[in-house]
């Protein structure tokens, strides 16, 4: 037998406060950019914070369109905007924050599928891992410091051949 146990790794704190500084500080940058998200209909505010090697931040928020597919989300529109604004530097953390016009967000938002696998490219490109801070308007906060630890088993180039 050869049975081997895989396992991943999710911090869970109390909330904002009890993170370090500095990703308190990039959760802050989060929560600005949320405020700018262009979602008619949905009325869900997401916003995203990427800090970079170089110690840039760029930030993103989710857009939306009356054909709702063409819509895309506030981690895509940060990291997207993070390598065509400086290709090649890499990623250290993305921070999430969500917020509802209808409800309170009292829970972590998790990125999407799509969202992780775009997040996963980068991480294996840049060979370094990519730390996700993910937080609602109120509540737990949780981080893993892979985008593996939320997607395990993700598809990548090597299956490509
Ligand atoms: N959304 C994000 O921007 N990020 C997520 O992690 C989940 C969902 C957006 C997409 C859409 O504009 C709205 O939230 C509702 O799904």
């Amino acid at each position: 037998m050869n049975i081997r146990r895989i396992s991943f790794d999710l911090m869970v704190y109390g909330s904002v406060h009890e993170l370090e500084q500095q990703d308190q500080e990039l959760m802050k940058e989060a929560v600005k950019a949320r405020k700018k998200a262009y979602s008619p209909y949905s009325k869900f505010n997401v916003g995203a914070a990427v800090l970079l090697e170089n110690g840039e931040i760029v930030t993103g928020n989710n857009q939306e369109n009356a054909s709702y597919p063409s819509g895309l989300c506030a981690e895509r529109v940060a990291i997207f905007y993070a390598s065509a604004k400086y290709p090649g530097i890499a990623i250290n953390t993305i921070a999430i924050s969500a917020t509802s016009e209808n409800f309170v967000v009292d829970k972590p938002a998790a990125p999407c599928g799509n969202c992780r696998q775009s997040i996963s490219e980068y991480e294996i490109k840049q060979l370094r891992p990519i730390s996700i801070i993910m937080s609602g308007e109120t509540g737990e906060v949780l981080k893993c410091n892979s985008v593996a630890d939320i997607l395990p088993l993700a598809f990548n180039s090597t299956f490509l051949g």
